[in-house]
Order: C-alpha cells, then structure tokens, then sequence
C-alpha cells in the first residue's frame, strides 16, 4: 500500500521534511496543512490545506478527508496544542509525540524534574517558582550565573541569560516580577559554560536511532554578536560527531537521550514516538541538558535530512509502528553547513514584501529551502522571518562551508546571513573555546 503523507507546518524543516520524503522508492503521496502556503512544499504535496495548526479538529479532520496513513508534525505549537492525541484518535498513526509527552518540550520544569526522578546526569542546579518566594536567595547562590526561563512555550523569548540578556540582579528581579505578573511559573538555572550542540534522534518509544551531532548558532550576526534568532545556521561534519566534542561527550549525550525515552514512558504510560532533540552543552564537568525539543530543530532538521541515506519513509512507519530497532538508518559520510538568509531588519524589525530572486542553477551537492516566503504576481516574496535556507554538503566542513556560501551569495535583495558559519576560523575558536572551558 503506497503511503499518504500529511505534513503539519510550513517552514523550511517541513519543506526538508517533504523533500526527504518525496525522494523515497515508495513514493508516498504527500499533503501539507498549514497557516500559510509554501511554494516550495506545494509543488511536491496533492494536496495543501490552509487552517489553523493548532486546532486538533480541524488538522484530523484534513488528514482524515485525504485518508493520511502517516502524520508528520513539524513544529511545536501543534504538539504542545494535542494535535497529535487528536490524529491517533482518528486512527492515524503519527510522528510527532501526544501533549502529554510533548512537555519535553512544552515544560522546562517538568524536563528538569524528569531528570531528577529518574536519576539521569545532565541536571544543572535548577528550581521552579511560581511566585518570588525564596527567588532573591536562590539568586544570591547564583549572582552572576543564572538563567531564568519561562516555564511554557514562549517562542524562543522565555530565556534570558546572565551576562547577555541581565545585567545586574535588578534586571533578573524585573523579569521574574514581569513573568508572575503575567501568570507564568518560571525556572532559575545554574548558568553552564561550555560549547553548545544538538544530538537529535529518530524514536519509537523504545529504540532510538540517533543522527550526527550538529551546532547551531543563535544570533544574527557574525562573530556570535546582536540578538538572539530561531537559528541562523548550522554544520555537521563527516564523522557525524563535531570538530569541539570527543567521543565521550557524543555518549554521553546519547545515553541521556536513551534513558529519558525510557523515564518518558514510564513517567506518561505511553510511548514517545517521533523526534527527540536533546539540546546539550559540553563543560567542563561533562555533558549538560540545556533543554529538550519534541520536533527537528530548524535549522539542523536542513542539514540532517539532506545527509538521510535511509528511506525516510521506511523510517516514519517504523516508528509509528515501533519496529525502528528491526531498521537500520544511516547518514551519507560528509559534512554539511547551512545558513539562512533573512530580511534587513531580522528578528526585531524585519522588512516584509522584498522579492526573493531565487539561483536557476544549483550544483549538486546544494539544496535550497523555502520558509517565510509567498507568491505574489508569480514572484516570491519574503513576508519577515527566516526566508530562504541553503545546505552544501562535501567531504569537508570547509568545503561545504563554500559551496552553501556561494549559492546564498547569488541571491540579491536587502536580506542577509552569516558569512562565518562553518569558516575554518569560526570553527577554530570553537576548538579554542572548548579547550579553555575543559582546562579551566
Ligand atoms: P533554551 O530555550 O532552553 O534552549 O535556552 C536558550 C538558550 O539559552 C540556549 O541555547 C543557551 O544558549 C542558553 N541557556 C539555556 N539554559 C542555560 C544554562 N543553564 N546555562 C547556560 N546557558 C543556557
Ligand atoms: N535550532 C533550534 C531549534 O530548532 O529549536
């Protein structure tokens, strides 16, 4: 039976996601149902429907008038908002965990407490308030190394960091008050040092396949300087591990990433079956968890299923059907850098409606993803966020560092993006970095 495929979301890890899945043997039919339509996954879907993705009824119902055979839930709105619970109810089998499981993701108290229950390493110093009681002497262990966050889903907005976002304990007093006033609980942290990776892997709520590690890098501009962004862009090499990390760190974090799909299932009675991303950091003192995702991350989902070797449809059923230990997945042996182009103004005040002159000619080893784009009068247009997505791949970092950065350079307009990501510099100062940190 040939698959239908519906993807949830419309950025460019779903535009990755539809691209990985429309070169499968299988040829599935694809689907997409979003807030907004994405040229790039449109030409490759039967089907688009435009709605709300956080409405449970009105994605099942979409899926259920297609006759879906496979979900794929992109982002992590919809998982936070039970999408997912309302699928399987409809009887179709999805990628992409329950809202029970999703706190992962949706609860940076309730990761942290699973740790601890579970006795798994990674923890930081952390404890959650849901009023100023006890705060100021919590910051007072910590005067010029903590984190806040808001306990939810906040859009990337919910953390501010010691020394980059809070200045002095009244900056950290002000944002608490600021998150009680508006009803949110909150966690302070231990601020951790070190380098910081993703280590993402496929799982069925028992066996986990997990992908090569990658780095992100959060602020929009050069040299890690200005503010911080959904991710501008990422690198993975051919070894599958990164340039900074030994092989004990990329255990490490493997092992952590195994032993909570296990207290996951315990702790929720169900099994977590979709992507599981660990956000970690490398210190000193070994492998901590800066956080979990329930989804790919944007950008590495790029990187990553641009170097899938194995069927990714093939992987999809295995893991709705739990029998991912029965397949083995595997990532070509080459480096990858991805880097994003984004409109003049990007993240605070973003320009809108500049059109978008796309490459006619990509060479092979580049791929190019579409996200906050629209059609108008047969031209795209950028519509303020993230905009258009490059992936070189060789057999070097550096290598597909040039490849990426020459194609990103042939798309004119005011948009711009890192020109360091994944240079032999930048990485460099990351081994520099790493070594400093390890002999502190
Ligand atoms: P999160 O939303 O939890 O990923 O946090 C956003 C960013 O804040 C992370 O990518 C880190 O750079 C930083 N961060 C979060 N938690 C910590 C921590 N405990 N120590 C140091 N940096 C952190
Ligand atoms: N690249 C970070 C994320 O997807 O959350």
């Amino acid at each position: 039976m040939s698959e239908t495929i519906l993807i949830v979301g419309s950025g460019a890890r779903e535009h990755a996601i539809a691209i990985a899945l429309a070169r499968s043997p299988q040829h599935p039919t694809l689907l997409c149902f979003s807030g907004a339509r994405n040229p790039g996954i449109a030409a490759l879907c039967a089907d688009y429907g435009l709605g709300s993705i956080t409405n449970p009824a009105d994605v099942a119902a979409f899926a259920q008038q297609h006759h879906t055979t496979i979900a794929v839930l992109g982002p992590e709105a919809p998982l936070a908002a039970g999408v997912a619970d309302a699928l399987w109810a409809a009887n179709i089998p999805v990628v992409g965990p329950t809202q029970s499981l999703a706190r992962i993701e949706s609860s940076k108290a309730f990761t942290r407490d699973l740790l601890a229950k579970y006795n798994i390493p990674g923890n930081p110093f952390f404890q959650r308030f849901e009023s100023l009681d006890g705060l100021e002497a919590v910051l007072a262990k910590y005067p010029h190394r903590h984190v806040i966050k808001d306990d939810g889903l906040a859009g990337g907005k919910g953390v501010k960091v010691c020394g980059d976002h809070l200045h002095s304990l009244d900056d950290s007093l002000i944002f608490c008050r600021e998150l009680i006033a508006h009803g949110h609980p909150f966690v302070v942290e231990e601020k951790i040092e070190g380098e910081e990776f993703s280590l993402m892997s496929f799982c069925d709520g028992i066996t986990l396949r997990p992908m090569p590690a990658v780095q992100d890098h959060k602020r929009a501009y050069n040299g890690d300087k200005g503010p911080n962004t959904g991710g501008m862009g990422t690198y993975t090499d051919a070894d599958h591990k990164l340039p900074f990390l030994t092989d004990a760190d990329i255990a490490a974090a493997q092992a952590i990433n195994q032993q909570v799909a296990a207290a996951l299932a315990k702790e929720c009675g169900a099994p977590y079956k979709g992507i599981l991303y660990g956000g970690f950091m490398a210190t000193k003192s070994g492998v901590k968890l800066i956080e979990y995702n329930a989804r790919f991350g944007d950008p590495e989902s790029l990187n990553l299923l641009t170097l899938l070797d194995t069927d990714f449809v093939a992987i999809c059923r295995a893991i709705v059907d739990g029998t991912l230990a029965s397949l083995a997945v595997t990532f070509a042996p080459l480096a990858s850098v991805c880097k994003y182009i984004v409109p003049e103004g990007y993240p605070d005040t973003p320009r809108k409606g500049d059109v978008v002159t796309l490459p006619t000619d990509l060479p092979s080893n580049a791929t190019l993803f579409l996200s906050a784009v629209d059609v108008k009068d047969n031209a795209l247009i950028a519509t303020g966020s993230r905009t258009v997505a490059v992936v070189g791949t060789a057999p070097t970092i550096t290598e597909a560092e040039a490849i990426c950065e020459r194609v990103v350079q042939q798309i004119p307009g005011p948009f711009f993006h890192r020109t360091d990501i994944g240079t032999e510099p930048l990485i460099a100062q990351r081994i520099e970095h790493m070594k400093a940190v390890r002999s502190a």
